[in-house]
């Protein structure tokens, strides 16, 4: 394996702005782990923070939304996890989770990948083939305080025969393009500042700010969506996102706002 590859320190931290560097309280970055949510939740749980960056080359146990497994290879794609603290109430927040999509989004977009869409609530896909996974867990939530995680996971180089255990259609940046993708250390750094740019501006903005561009890379504006909400499949035309982040589907029924579940293609 090139030394390139693997994830390097001190070139990450001559990459990162001065306003991210000032803000990092800790940056983690670990050959193998189970999985980098998971360390930064023991971390802020033995008191670490407020914002802790972790990164891995490889997780044992990569989690992704709804209790799947996050296949994480060695050395070959993103594996990053960083949290934050805010002196707010969650619903201070709402659409976060969406706005962070369209932040990855921008930066893998950034780096020459303009065809890129999300799906709602925050993945990120290629020719519907997923390339990019978000996780947001919350994990001190108060009247007036709350700590995320937020977990980003990027297929950035996956040999097919890596990914043939993925039960879904998926992608990586280097399939998207012939030309080699940006290094590793480049583009978590690159992650690293968006993030934390968007974390200092979020409760100021709010999701109103995000939401045109979240609805202008929706892949299923205008087309047919089934949604599994609660247990319950919903149908309907798919009409993006509301200010809240709340997918709106044009059914039967009426206009449906769904604050939560899993969208999928009739
Ligand atoms: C999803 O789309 O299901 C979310 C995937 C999130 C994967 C990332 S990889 C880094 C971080 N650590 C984890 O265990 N999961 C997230």
């Amino acid at each position: 394996m090139k030394q390139s590859d693997l994830l390097d320190s001190k070139l990450i931290q001559g990459m990162l702005s001065p306003v991210s560097l000032d803000r990092i309280s800790k940056l983690i970055l670990l050959e193998e782990v189970d999985s980098t949510n998971s360390l930064l939740q023991k971390e802020l749980n033995a008191g670490m923070g407020p914002v802790l960056v972790c990164s891995a080359d490889h997780q044992t146990a990569g989690r992704g939304r709804s209790g799947k497994f996050w296949h994480s290879p060695l050395s070959k794609n993103i594996y990053l996890s960083i949290s934050w603290e805010y002196a707010l109430p969650y619903h201070k927040v709402d659409g976060l989770s969406l706005a962070i999509g369209v932040v990855v989004l921008d930066s893998l977009i950034s780096y020459g990948y303009p065809e890129l869409k999300l799906k709602w609530p925050n993945d990120i896909l290629f020719d519907g083939a997923k390339l990019a996974g978000i996780l947001v867990e919350i994990i001190g939530r108060a009247d007036s305080s709350l700590k995320i995680i937020v977990g980003v996971g990027v297929n950035v180089n996956m040999s097919a025969k890596q990914g043939s255990v993925i039960g879904r259609s998926w992608t990586d940046l280097s399939s998207i393009k012939p030309k080699p993708p940006p290094s590793r250390n480049e583009l978590l750094a690159t992650l690293v500042d968006q993030l934390i740019d968007l974390f200092l501006s979020y409760p100021e903005k709010g999701f109103s700010h995000w939401r045109n561009s979240w609805n202008a890379r929706d892949s299923f504006m205008g087309k047919n969506a089934q949604i599994i909400s609660n247990g319950e499949t919903l149908s309907g035309i798919s009409r993006g996102v509301d200010s809240k982040g709340r997918l709106i589907l044009d059914s039967s029924e009426g206009l449906l706002f769904i604050a939560a579940g899993d969208v999928s293609l009739r």
